[in-house]
């Protein structure tokens, strides 16, 4: 089977977007961060976002492609990065509890770093698949940022899933296994998650 060159193009039109979005995400999350290691946590996601949105918009250029070039999917892309945005502010001015704006913008952190994570994984796939010159830039890419995207997916699943513990008044481990253990991988956050009875045990539990 050939590689479908119109959707390399639309994925990679699709990631600029995710990051692009992403940089607003972060700018609003961090905002809505009321814990201190979350609040550093994602500061320095933020700076990493905006130095992916710099390496995709060169990853174009590279291949010939317009940065600024529109399609269907990447307007669908920027919408949902716009809803996530206003969903933060809507709970940042809901009158709740900060807590509660904190835990909306983990969970929002958690939906847009799940498909910058998806897009990463695919142009890691194509760069291998791809071969030539067009693949070492997109391996070269690759290389650089996958490890990130791991932390910033599963690092914010496990801070999402401790604030909600938190919330229910049960003992939560904060900062979450995920991030003590630098998980990068999902097979290092099931095990994390595993772990977390025992980081319990170890320490005066957090509620
Ligand atoms: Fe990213
Ligand atoms: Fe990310």
């Amino acid at each position: 089977m050939a590689i479908a060159r119109n959707q390399v193009n639309e994925l990679l039109y699709q990631a600029l977007e995710t990051e692009m979005g992403g940089v607003k995400v972060y700018e609003s999350a961090v905002r809505c961060a009321v814990n201190g290691d979350l609040k550093k946590e994602w500061t320095e996601y933020l700076d990493q976002t905006r130095e992916h949105e710099r390496v995709l918009r060169d990853v174009l250029e590279k291949l010939g492609l317009d940065p600024e070039a529109q399609s269907p999917g990447r307007q669908i892309v920027r919408h949902l990065g716009e809803s996530l945005v206003m969903a933060m502010a809507l709970a940042a001015k809901s009158g709740g509890p900060p807590e509660a704006a904190q835990i909306v913008a983990a969970e929002c952190v958690v939906l847009a770093e799940t498909k910058d994570h998806t897009n990463w994984e695919l142009i890691g796939k194509l760069g291998r698949e791809l071969g030539g010159p067009d693949g070492d830039v997109l391996k070269a890419a690759y290389d650089e940022i996958e490890d990130q995207e791991d932390e910033h997916l599963y690092h914010t699943k496990g801070w999402t899933r401790e604030l909600w513990i938190q919330s229910l008044g049960m003992p939560a481990v904060l900062p979450p296994p995920e991030e003590v253990k630098k998980v990068e991988t999902a097979i290092g956050a099931a095990r994390a998650e595993q772990g977390r009875d025992e980081m319990l045990k170890e320490r005066p539990a957090k509620r």
